[in-house]
């Protein structure tokens, strides 16, 4: 009989059967080897300055090996593929240079983060190729997991396939009082979901296609942490994910095979008040949780992720637990369901700290103290071809870098009441702010996404109200963005653009 050890890390090649508990059993019928152990993104904590932390990146070209034999050109930062993950400790003050060595202009957006707009790494902050951008900006979030990556001028789709992205853990200093798991890479994992569609030559394949530009560019391929089909060998009893959505387009509904149950304890900003449990979770692009699984049990346990093709109608609003619904169009729906993480526990668990049964306090703003609402409704263009381009609209208008859509008041809160009018799904993202869902199609939103957000998925003809307040940073005539994270949707103009005025 081989040990779950042996079997994991030792010997290849031997099919590998392990009963579940009478459920459906986890079959391993291929043979592990050190190619695909979960790489863990290497951590960043910055040096310490005397009145700031100071991190320094370079966008560089890589060349990487995802499929066997193959190699890929890929972009990185301080790396062949993706970044490092940068720990920063709440309200430090960072200091980023970001060196870009490529031919051509990118920029990092800091996803998530409350910064000034000169900081926040949209196409105003292009970095020409030699040249070096500072951002500096205190990190003013909730602990929580968030990410950087390319926002370059209609080249955020292309540039964060290729690998322009990487990981942002915000903690507070020391760790102090979480009471969860927080040992990088041991009982805190950071997981990076993206598809990718490779060549026979093993090179990437980039949207070719008007239809992966409608649909967004999916692939077949799936990558965590740049790793395809992962294991990853934990040795603790409880084990914390931090699941990112960094894929362009596809939308994962995150479900172990087992249908074991695990609580999220995270969304996108923030910490939940409580943790929530579940065994079923939906993040689009650019959404992420942390969620708990517990491994006392001593099993080998699948993380999977089922994903349709965004092309395939109405899909299903209830977030949790609820198979994909039927196509409107009367088809089925082409599902994919994809590897995400081989989790395979030690023989001996070291124990983990009981997870609270509080994790944070929300303050809560009364809707009522808005000062205005507005109104944003996504489209699409029916039409292919060369006009197909300007169908990606945000209230009838596509993204001009030279027109402010909207001009905010510093120091207020508003309503944004936005509407999916077009027939497949949009995950909707603002900057600056972490928002709070106040309904989606009039109801309250769901426990999961009670908590801070900065992007929403709506669902076709689905309308959400969000509510959010503009504090801390105000300049006339630098703009944030809002936006579609379905990239090739945003690159081809489904993006506005806001100031926060004085
Ligand atoms: Cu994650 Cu405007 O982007
Ligand atoms: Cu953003
Ligand atoms: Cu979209």
């Amino acid at each position: 009989m081989l040990t779950r050890r042996g079997t994991l890390l030792g010997i290849g090649g031997f099919p590998l059967v392990i009963g579940g508990c009478g459920q459906s059993q986890l079959a391993l019928d291929q043979s592990p080897s050190k190619r695909n152990l979960l790489k863990i993104p290497q951590l960043l904590s910055g040096q310490k300055k005397a009145s700031y932390t100071e991190y320094n990146l370079t966008v560089q070209t890589g060349t990487s090996t995802f499929l066997e034999g193959r190699s890929t050109s890929t972009l990185g930062i301080n790396q062949d593929y993706l970044g490092p993950t940068l720990k920063m400790d709440v309200g430090s003050t960072v200091r980023i240079n970001v060196n870009n060595t490529l031919q051509e202009g990118t920029t990092l957006h800091w996803h998530g983060f409350h910064v000034p707009a000169k900081y926040d790494g949209t196409p105003h902050q292009t970095i020409a190729p030699g040249k070096t951008w500072t951002a500096q900006f205190e990190a003013r979030q909730k602990p929580s997991l968030f990410w950087y990556h390319s926002h370059a001028h209609k080249q955020a789709g292309p540039q964060v396939y290729r690998g322009l992205a990487g990981p942002i853990i915000v903690q507070e200093p020391d760790n102090i009082g979480s009471g969860l798991p927080v040992d990088y890479g041991v009982d805190d994992v950071p997981l990076i979901v993206q598809d990718r569609l490779f060549g026979n030559d093993g090179e990437f394949i980039y949207a070719r296609s008007m239809h992966d530009i409608m649909m967004g560019m999916q692939g077949d391929t799936l990558l965590v942490n740049g790793v395809v089909d992962p294991v990853f060998e934990c040795k603790t009893e409880v084990l914390r994910l931090r699941l990112l959505n960094g894929s362009n387009a596809r939308i994962y509904d995150f479900e172990f095979e087992t249908r074991q149950s695990f609580s999220m304890i995270a969304s996108d900003g923030g910490l939940l008040e409580s943790p929530l449990k579940t065994s079923r979770l939906r993040l689009s692009p650019g959404e992420r949780a942390e969620i708990l699984v517990d491994m006392r049990h001593g099993m080998p346990r699948r993380l999977k992720a089922t994903s349709t093709s965004n092309g395939m109608g109405v899909m299903g609003r209830d977030m949790m637990g609820e198979r994909w619904r039927r196509g409107n169009n009367g088809r089925t729906g082409g599902k994919s369901v994809f590897n995400v993480l081989l989790i395979v526990p030690n023989e001996t668990l070291n124990p983990s700290p009981s997870v609270p049964t509080t994790l944070m306090r929300h303050g809560v703003i009364d809707p009522a103290t808005a000062v205005k609402t507005r109104q944003f409704v996504l489209q699409m263009g029916m039409g292919m071809g060369m006009r197909a381009r300007n169908g990606f609209t945000i209230n009838g208008r596509s993204m001009d870098m030279g027109r402010i859509d909207e001009r905010v008041k510093l120091n207020t809160t508003e309503i944004w009441d936005v509407q999916n009018a077009s027939w497949m799904p949009h995950p909707f993202h603002v900057h600056d702010v972490q928002f709070r869902i106040l309904d989606r199609n009039g109801s309250p939103p769901a426990p999961h996404e009670a908590g801070l957000k900065d992007t929403v998925l709506l669902s076709p003809r689905e309308r959400v109200r969000l509510l959010l307040s503009f504090k801390d940073y105000a300049d006339p005539d630098v703009p944030y963005m809002y936006h579609c994270h379905i990239l090739e949707h945003e690159d081809a103009g489904m993006m506005g653009q806001f100031v926060v005025e004085p």
